[in-house]
Protein backbone atom coordinates (compact mmCIF):
# COMPACT_ATOMS: atom_id res chain seq x y z
CA UNK A 1 0.00 0.00 0.00
CA UNK A 2 1.21 3.46 -0.87
CA UNK A 3 1.79 6.36 0.84
CA UNK A 4 -0.40 9.20 -0.62
CA UNK A 5 2.37 12.17 -1.10
CA UNK A 6 3.09 14.37 1.51
CA UNK A 7 1.34 17.51 0.43
CA UNK A 8 3.08 19.91 2.93
CA UNK A 9 6.60 20.04 1.98
CA UNK A 10 7.74 19.90 5.48
CA UNK A 11 5.90 16.75 6.51
CA UNK A 12 8.34 15.04 4.20
CA UNK A 13 11.25 15.72 6.59
CA UNK A 14 9.31 14.40 9.45
CA UNK A 15 9.87 10.53 9.61
CA UNK A 16 7.11 8.22 9.49
CA UNK A 17 6.72 6.60 13.08
CA UNK A 18 7.50 3.68 13.38
CA UNK A 19 5.28 0.83 13.06
CA UNK A 20 2.94 3.56 12.17
CA UNK A 21 1.59 0.85 8.86
CA UNK A 22 2.80 -2.10 10.04
CA UNK A 23 3.53 -4.34 6.93
CA UNK A 24 -0.04 -6.58 6.32
CA UNK A 25 1.46 -9.68 7.27
CA UNK A 26 2.62 -8.08 10.60
CA UNK A 27 -1.10 -8.27 11.97
CA UNK A 28 -2.13 -9.63 15.74
CA UNK A 29 -3.98 -11.92 14.36
CA UNK A 30 -1.01 -13.59 12.71
CA UNK A 31 2.01 -12.57 14.74
CA UNK A 32 5.50 -13.03 12.91
CA UNK A 33 7.40 -14.84 15.53
CA UNK A 34 11.20 -13.36 16.33
CA UNK A 35 12.97 -16.82 16.21
CA UNK A 36 16.16 -17.14 18.25
CA UNK A 37 18.15 -16.63 15.41
CA UNK A 38 17.32 -12.93 14.76
CA UNK A 39 20.34 -10.82 16.14
CA UNK A 40 18.45 -8.98 18.37
CA UNK A 41 17.09 -12.60 20.27
CA UNK A 42 19.72 -13.20 23.07
CA UNK A 43 19.93 -16.75 24.43
CA UNK A 44 18.60 -17.34 27.62
CA UNK A 45 20.21 -19.58 29.68
CA UNK A 46 21.43 -19.24 32.96
CA UNK A 47 24.85 -18.57 32.10
CA UNK A 48 24.29 -15.41 30.07
CA UNK A 49 21.60 -14.44 32.00
CA UNK A 50 23.04 -14.20 34.90
CA UNK A 51 26.07 -12.67 33.65
CA UNK A 52 24.00 -9.84 32.20
CA UNK A 53 22.57 -9.65 36.14
CA UNK A 54 25.92 -9.52 37.85
CA UNK A 55 27.18 -7.11 35.44
CA UNK A 56 24.05 -5.38 36.46
CA UNK A 57 24.63 -5.45 40.18
CA UNK A 58 27.95 -4.67 39.66
CA UNK A 59 27.47 -1.25 37.66
CA UNK A 60 25.31 -0.24 40.27
CA UNK A 61 27.64 -1.43 43.03
CA UNK A 62 30.13 1.24 41.19
CA UNK A 63 27.92 4.19 41.04
CA UNK A 64 28.65 6.78 42.89
CA UNK A 65 25.96 9.54 42.26
CA UNK A 66 22.30 9.05 41.34
CA UNK A 67 23.31 10.67 37.83
CA UNK A 68 25.25 7.86 37.63
CA UNK A 69 22.92 5.15 39.18
CA UNK A 70 20.79 6.28 36.01
CA UNK A 71 22.85 5.80 33.57
CA UNK A 72 23.18 2.11 34.70
CA UNK A 73 19.41 1.90 34.54
CA UNK A 74 19.14 2.56 31.20
CA UNK A 75 22.28 0.23 30.28
CA UNK A 76 21.25 -2.89 32.31
CA UNK A 77 17.25 -2.03 32.10
CA UNK A 78 16.63 0.06 29.23
CA UNK A 79 14.98 -1.35 25.82
CA UNK A 80 18.25 -2.32 24.40
CA UNK A 81 19.69 -4.26 27.61
CA UNK A 82 20.18 -7.74 27.10
CA UNK A 83 17.69 -8.57 30.31
CA UNK A 84 14.52 -6.67 28.30
CA UNK A 85 15.71 -8.36 24.99
CA UNK A 86 15.67 -11.17 26.64
CA UNK A 87 12.27 -10.75 28.39
CA UNK A 88 10.83 -9.90 24.76
CA UNK A 89 12.32 -13.08 23.34
CA UNK A 90 10.36 -15.50 25.46
CA UNK A 91 6.83 -15.16 23.64
CA UNK A 92 8.71 -16.57 20.53
CA UNK A 93 10.04 -19.94 22.81
CA UNK A 94 8.12 -22.61 22.34
CA UNK A 95 5.85 -23.55 24.51
CA UNK A 96 7.86 -26.03 26.65
CA UNK A 97 10.61 -23.49 27.76
CA UNK A 98 8.65 -20.48 28.16
CA UNK A 99 7.81 -21.04 31.77
CA UNK A 100 11.78 -22.19 32.95
CA UNK A 101 12.85 -19.00 30.59
CA UNK A 102 10.47 -16.72 31.87
CA UNK A 103 11.54 -17.71 35.73
CA UNK A 104 15.30 -17.10 34.75
CA UNK A 105 14.46 -13.43 33.25
CA UNK A 106 11.93 -12.48 35.41
CA UNK A 107 14.13 -13.34 39.15
CA UNK A 108 17.18 -11.82 37.30
CA UNK A 109 15.05 -8.53 36.39
CA UNK A 110 13.99 -8.39 40.07
CA UNK A 111 17.38 -8.62 41.36
CA UNK A 112 18.64 -5.59 39.48
CA UNK A 113 15.16 -3.39 40.31
CA UNK A 114 15.24 -4.18 44.01
CA UNK A 115 19.06 -3.28 43.75
CA UNK A 116 18.55 -0.63 41.74
CA UNK A 117 15.75 0.66 44.19
CA UNK A 118 18.29 0.24 47.23
CA UNK A 119 21.01 1.92 45.49
CA UNK A 120 18.81 4.78 44.37
CA UNK A 121 17.78 5.49 48.18
CA UNK A 122 21.25 5.39 49.39
CA UNK A 123 22.29 7.73 46.96
CA UNK A 124 20.16 9.95 47.15
CA UNK A 125 20.20 10.14 50.82
CA UNK A 126 23.56 10.78 50.58
CA UNK A 127 23.27 13.57 48.30
CA UNK A 128 20.31 15.61 50.45
CA UNK A 129 22.77 15.28 53.33
CA UNK A 130 25.70 16.88 50.84
CA UNK A 131 23.02 19.32 50.06
CA UNK A 132 21.91 20.09 53.12
CA UNK A 133 25.53 20.49 54.65
CA UNK A 134 26.17 22.83 51.94
CA UNK A 135 23.93 24.96 52.77
CA UNK A 136 23.45 25.40 56.78
CA UNK A 137 24.25 28.44 58.21
CA UNK A 138 26.63 28.50 61.21
CA UNK A 139 24.94 30.92 63.71
CA UNK A 140 27.86 30.48 66.01
CA UNK A 141 30.34 32.29 63.78
CA UNK A 142 31.23 35.88 64.24
CA UNK A 143 28.90 38.30 62.52
CA UNK A 144 29.78 40.98 59.74
CA UNK A 145 32.06 43.32 62.05
CA UNK A 146 32.55 45.81 59.05
CA UNK A 147 32.58 48.88 60.80
CA UNK A 148 29.42 50.68 59.81
CA UNK A 149 29.34 54.37 58.95
CA UNK A 150 27.10 56.91 59.95
CA UNK A 151 26.17 60.59 58.29
CA UNK A 152 28.14 63.29 59.92
CA UNK A 153 26.11 65.25 62.22
CA UNK A 154 27.05 68.58 60.61
CA UNK A 155 25.64 67.18 57.20
CA UNK A 156 22.68 65.80 59.47
CA UNK A 157 22.25 69.16 60.76
CA UNK A 158 22.36 71.02 57.53
CA UNK A 159 19.65 68.52 55.84
CA UNK A 160 17.64 69.37 58.92
CA UNK A 161 18.37 73.33 58.49
CA UNK A 162 17.45 72.76 54.94
CA UNK A 163 14.07 70.80 55.59
CA UNK A 164 13.15 74.10 57.63
CA UNK A 165 13.49 76.25 55.01
CA UNK A 166 11.97 74.24 52.32
CA UNK A 167 8.86 73.86 54.09
CA UNK A 168 8.25 77.40 55.04
CA UNK A 169 8.57 77.65 50.86
CA UNK A 170 12.12 78.47 50.42
CA UNK A 171 14.55 77.31 47.63
CA UNK A 172 18.50 75.89 48.44
CA UNK A 173 20.53 77.64 46.72
CA UNK A 174 24.47 76.75 46.32
CA UNK A 175 27.78 78.38 45.40
CA UNK A 176 31.26 77.15 44.46
CA UNK A 177 33.81 77.12 47.35
CA UNK A 178 36.29 78.38 45.05
CA UNK A 179 34.64 82.33 44.65
CA UNK A 180 35.73 85.46 42.52
CA UNK A 181 36.79 88.76 45.05
CA UNK A 182 34.18 90.32 42.96
CA UNK A 183 31.51 88.38 44.15
CA UNK A 184 32.71 87.30 48.00
CA UNK A 185 33.44 91.15 48.89
CA UNK A 186 32.41 94.00 46.31
CA UNK A 187 29.43 93.05 44.96
CA UNK A 188 28.56 92.48 48.54
CA UNK A 189 29.75 96.22 49.27
CA UNK A 190 32.79 95.40 51.11
CA UNK A 191 34.82 98.45 51.55
CA UNK A 192 38.30 98.03 49.21
CA UNK A 193 40.11 98.52 52.59
CA UNK A 194 37.93 96.05 54.69
CA UNK A 195 39.89 94.70 56.84
CA UNK A 196 38.38 91.05 55.68
CA UNK A 197 40.15 91.21 52.99
CA UNK A 198 43.67 91.11 54.55
CA UNK A 199 45.53 88.02 53.96
CA UNK A 200 45.10 86.90 57.68
CA UNK A 201 41.49 86.13 57.22
CA UNK A 202 41.26 85.51 53.46
CA UNK A 203 42.67 82.23 51.64
CA UNK A 204 43.25 83.54 48.32
CA UNK A 205 44.39 81.26 45.10
CA UNK A 206 47.52 81.63 43.76
CA UNK A 207 49.21 83.43 41.92
CA UNK A 208 48.49 86.16 43.35
CA UNK A 209 46.55 88.88 41.96
CA UNK A 210 43.85 85.86 40.51
CA UNK A 211 40.91 87.66 42.03
CA UNK A 212 40.19 83.99 43.63
CA UNK A 213 39.42 82.84 46.83
CA UNK A 214 38.28 80.27 49.40
CA UNK A 215 34.97 82.43 50.11
CA UNK A 216 34.99 83.32 53.51
CA UNK A 217 31.40 83.50 53.63
CA UNK A 218 28.15 82.13 51.96
CA UNK A 219 27.11 85.91 51.65
CA UNK A 220 28.40 85.27 47.56
CA UNK A 221 25.59 83.08 46.97
CA UNK A 222 23.14 85.68 47.43
CA UNK A 223 24.46 87.46 44.82
CA UNK A 224 24.68 84.61 42.69
CA UNK A 225 20.92 84.06 43.45
CA UNK A 226 19.79 87.15 42.64
CA UNK A 227 21.81 87.52 39.07
CA UNK A 228 21.11 84.09 37.91
CA UNK A 229 16.83 83.43 39.19
CA UNK A 230 15.78 87.38 40.05
CA UNK A 231 13.34 88.74 42.50
CA UNK A 232 11.03 87.93 43.73
CA UNK A 233 13.46 85.66 45.94
CA UNK A 234 13.81 83.58 48.89
CA UNK A 235 16.83 81.12 49.46
CA UNK A 236 18.89 79.02 51.46
CA UNK A 237 22.15 78.85 51.50
CA UNK A 238 24.22 76.34 53.42
CA UNK A 239 27.94 75.62 52.41
CA UNK A 240 31.48 75.17 53.74
CA UNK A 241 33.82 78.59 53.69
CA UNK A 242 37.28 79.39 54.73
CA UNK A 243 39.34 81.40 56.85
CA UNK A 244 42.78 81.86 57.48
CA UNK A 245 42.30 80.69 61.40
CA UNK A 246 44.18 78.26 63.43
CA UNK A 247 41.72 74.97 64.44
CA UNK A 248 40.71 74.82 68.54
CA UNK A 249 38.32 74.37 70.25
CA UNK A 250 35.97 76.88 69.14
CA UNK A 251 37.78 77.89 65.38
CA UNK A 252 37.90 75.84 62.48
CA UNK A 253 39.90 77.44 59.44
CA UNK A 254 37.18 75.24 57.11
CA UNK A 255 33.38 75.48 58.61
CA UNK A 256 29.87 75.77 57.27
CA UNK A 257 27.52 78.57 57.20
CA UNK A 258 23.60 78.70 55.80
CA UNK A 259 22.65 82.35 54.79
CA UNK A 260 19.03 83.10 54.53
CA UNK A 261 18.05 85.82 51.88
CA UNK A 262 14.75 86.89 51.20
CA UNK A 263 13.65 89.58 48.04
CA UNK A 264 10.37 91.03 47.75
CA UNK A 265 8.55 93.88 47.84
CA UNK A 266 7.53 95.25 51.30
CA UNK A 267 9.56 93.27 52.99
CA UNK A 268 10.52 94.34 56.59
CA UNK A 269 12.66 93.47 59.57
CA UNK A 270 9.17 92.68 60.84
CA UNK A 271 9.83 89.39 58.69
CA UNK A 272 13.24 89.17 59.43
CA UNK A 273 11.97 88.48 62.88
CA UNK A 274 9.52 86.25 62.39
CA UNK A 275 11.74 83.88 59.99
CA UNK A 276 14.32 83.51 62.56
CA UNK A 277 11.55 82.71 65.84
CA UNK A 278 10.09 79.72 63.12
CA UNK A 279 14.50 78.72 62.73
CA UNK A 280 15.10 78.94 66.33
CA UNK A 281 12.11 76.87 67.14
CA UNK A 282 12.74 74.53 64.58
CA UNK A 283 16.76 74.23 65.72
CA UNK A 284 16.52 74.14 69.49
CA UNK A 285 12.52 73.41 70.38
CA UNK A 286 10.75 75.84 73.39
CA UNK A 287 9.68 79.28 72.67
CA UNK A 288 10.99 81.34 69.82
CA UNK A 289 12.24 84.61 71.52
CA UNK A 290 14.53 86.34 69.04
CA UNK A 291 16.71 89.52 70.09
CA UNK A 292 18.47 91.71 67.56
CA UNK A 293 21.21 93.91 68.41
CA UNK A 294 22.69 96.55 66.48
CA UNK A 295 25.60 95.86 64.88
CA UNK A 296 27.79 96.87 61.24
CA UNK A 297 28.22 94.02 58.09
CA UNK A 298 28.48 95.88 54.75
CA UNK A 299 25.77 94.20 52.66
CA UNK A 300 23.16 95.18 55.21
CA UNK A 301 21.52 98.21 56.43
CA UNK A 302 20.46 98.27 59.15
CA UNK A 303 22.79 95.73 60.44
CA UNK A 304 21.97 93.64 63.44
CA UNK A 305 23.39 90.43 65.75
CA UNK A 306 20.76 88.27 66.40
CA UNK A 307 20.09 86.28 69.80
CA UNK A 308 17.78 83.24 70.40
CA UNK A 309 16.75 83.06 73.69
CA UNK A 310 18.47 79.92 75.47
CA UNK A 311 16.11 76.82 75.08
CA UNK A 312 18.14 75.17 77.90
CA UNK A 313 17.24 78.05 80.50
CA UNK A 314 13.96 78.23 79.10
CA UNK A 315 13.74 74.70 79.69
CA UNK A 316 14.93 74.34 83.00
CA UNK A 317 13.26 77.27 84.58
CA UNK A 318 10.20 78.27 82.54
CA UNK A 319 9.61 81.01 80.21
CA UNK A 320 9.03 83.96 82.65
CA UNK A 321 12.16 83.36 84.34
CA UNK A 322 15.65 84.40 84.14
CA UNK A 323 18.17 83.07 83.38
CA UNK A 324 20.38 80.29 85.32
CA UNK A 325 23.31 81.60 86.22
CA UNK A 326 25.55 78.75 85.89
CA UNK A 327 23.83 77.75 82.05
CA UNK A 328 26.75 76.04 79.68
CA UNK A 329 24.79 76.80 76.83
CA UNK A 330 24.72 80.64 77.89
CA UNK A 331 26.83 81.19 80.08
CA UNK A 332 24.31 83.19 82.56
CA UNK A 333 22.87 85.53 79.94
CA UNK A 334 19.72 83.92 78.75
CA UNK A 335 21.02 84.22 75.48
CA UNK A 336 22.69 82.74 72.35
CA UNK A 337 24.25 85.17 69.89
CA UNK A 338 23.76 83.24 66.39
CA UNK A 339 24.97 85.52 63.90
CA UNK A 340 24.41 88.80 61.87
CA UNK A 341 20.93 89.93 59.79
CA UNK A 342 19.85 93.18 58.58
CA UNK A 343 17.98 94.57 55.41
CA UNK A 344 19.87 93.86 52.35
CA UNK A 345 22.04 97.17 51.41
CA UNK A 346 20.81 99.05 48.15
CA UNK A 347 24.62 98.63 46.67
CA UNK A 348 23.93 94.82 46.87
CA UNK A 349 20.31 94.65 45.05
CA UNK A 350 22.26 96.66 42.53
CA UNK A 351 25.42 94.94 42.17
CA UNK A 352 22.66 91.68 41.71
CA UNK A 353 20.60 93.44 39.01
CA UNK A 354 17.76 94.08 42.18
CA UNK A 355 16.42 97.65 41.74
CA UNK A 356 16.67 98.56 45.36
CA UNK A 357 13.29 101.40 44.52
CA UNK A 358 11.09 98.36 43.56
CA UNK A 359 12.37 95.76 45.98
CA UNK A 360 13.77 95.00 49.41
CA UNK A 361 15.17 92.04 51.11
CA UNK A 362 16.73 90.51 54.20
CA UNK A 363 19.49 88.31 55.17
CA UNK A 364 20.71 86.69 57.53
CA UNK A 365 23.51 83.97 58.38
CA UNK A 366 24.47 81.63 60.66
CA UNK A 367 27.65 79.37 61.34
CA UNK A 368 26.42 75.63 62.04
CA UNK A 369 29.04 74.33 63.73
CA UNK A 370 28.14 76.62 66.62
CA UNK A 371 24.21 75.58 66.53
CA UNK A 372 25.84 71.66 66.72
CA UNK A 373 27.98 72.65 69.67
CA UNK A 374 25.14 74.50 71.61
CA UNK A 375 22.62 72.08 70.17
CA UNK A 376 24.37 68.73 70.89
CA UNK A 377 26.79 69.83 73.66
CA UNK A 378 29.80 69.47 71.48
CA UNK A 379 32.79 70.95 73.32
CA UNK A 380 35.47 71.17 71.10
CA UNK A 381 35.21 71.94 67.15
CA UNK A 382 37.94 69.30 66.73
CA UNK A 383 36.14 66.61 66.92
CA UNK A 384 33.58 67.32 63.87
CA UNK A 385 36.62 67.57 62.12
CA UNK A 386 39.08 64.70 63.26
CA UNK A 387 36.59 61.87 61.29
CA UNK A 388 36.72 59.35 64.14
CA UNK A 389 33.42 57.51 63.33
CA UNK A 390 32.50 57.27 66.96
CA UNK A 391 31.52 60.49 66.75
CA UNK A 392 29.53 60.74 63.92
CA UNK A 393 27.74 57.46 65.62
CA UNK A 394 26.72 59.54 68.71
CA UNK A 395 25.53 62.19 66.83
CA UNK A 396 25.15 61.69 63.92
CA UNK A 397 21.87 59.30 63.37
CA UNK A 398 19.49 61.22 65.24
CA UNK A 399 19.73 65.06 66.57
N1 LIG B 1 28.55 86.76 56.21
C1 LIG B 1 28.59 87.10 57.60
C2 LIG B 1 29.75 86.41 58.26
O1 LIG B 1 30.28 85.48 57.71
C3 LIG B 1 27.29 86.67 58.30
C4 LIG B 1 26.14 87.51 57.88
C5 LIG B 1 25.83 88.67 58.53
C6 LIG B 1 25.36 87.13 56.82
C7 LIG B 1 24.77 89.46 58.18
C8 LIG B 1 24.27 87.90 56.42
C9 LIG B 1 24.00 89.06 57.12
O2 LIG B 1 23.51 87.55 55.41
O3 LIG B 1 22.95 89.81 56.73
O4 LIG B 1 30.13 86.79 59.32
Amino acid sequence: MRRPAPRLLEWSAVPAPRRAHPPAHRTKANPVSESPSTPDAPVIDEASIGAAVDAALAAIAAATTTADLKAVRIAHTGDAALLSRANRAIKDLPKDQKAAAGKLVGQGKGRVQKELAARQQVLAAAEEEAALAAETVDVTLPTDRRPRGAAHPLTTLQDRIEDFFVGIGWEIAEGPEIESEWMNFDALNADPEHPSRSLQDTLYVAPEGSGMLLRTQTSPVQIRAMLERGAPLYVACPGTVFRADEIDATHSPVFHQVEGLAIDKGLTMAHLVGTLDALAAHLFGGAPITRLRPNHFPFTEPSAEMDFRCFRCDARLGLDHDADPACRVCGGTGWIEMGGCGMVHPNVLRAAGVDPEEYQGFAFGLGIERILMLRNSVADMRDMVEGDVRFSQHYGTEI
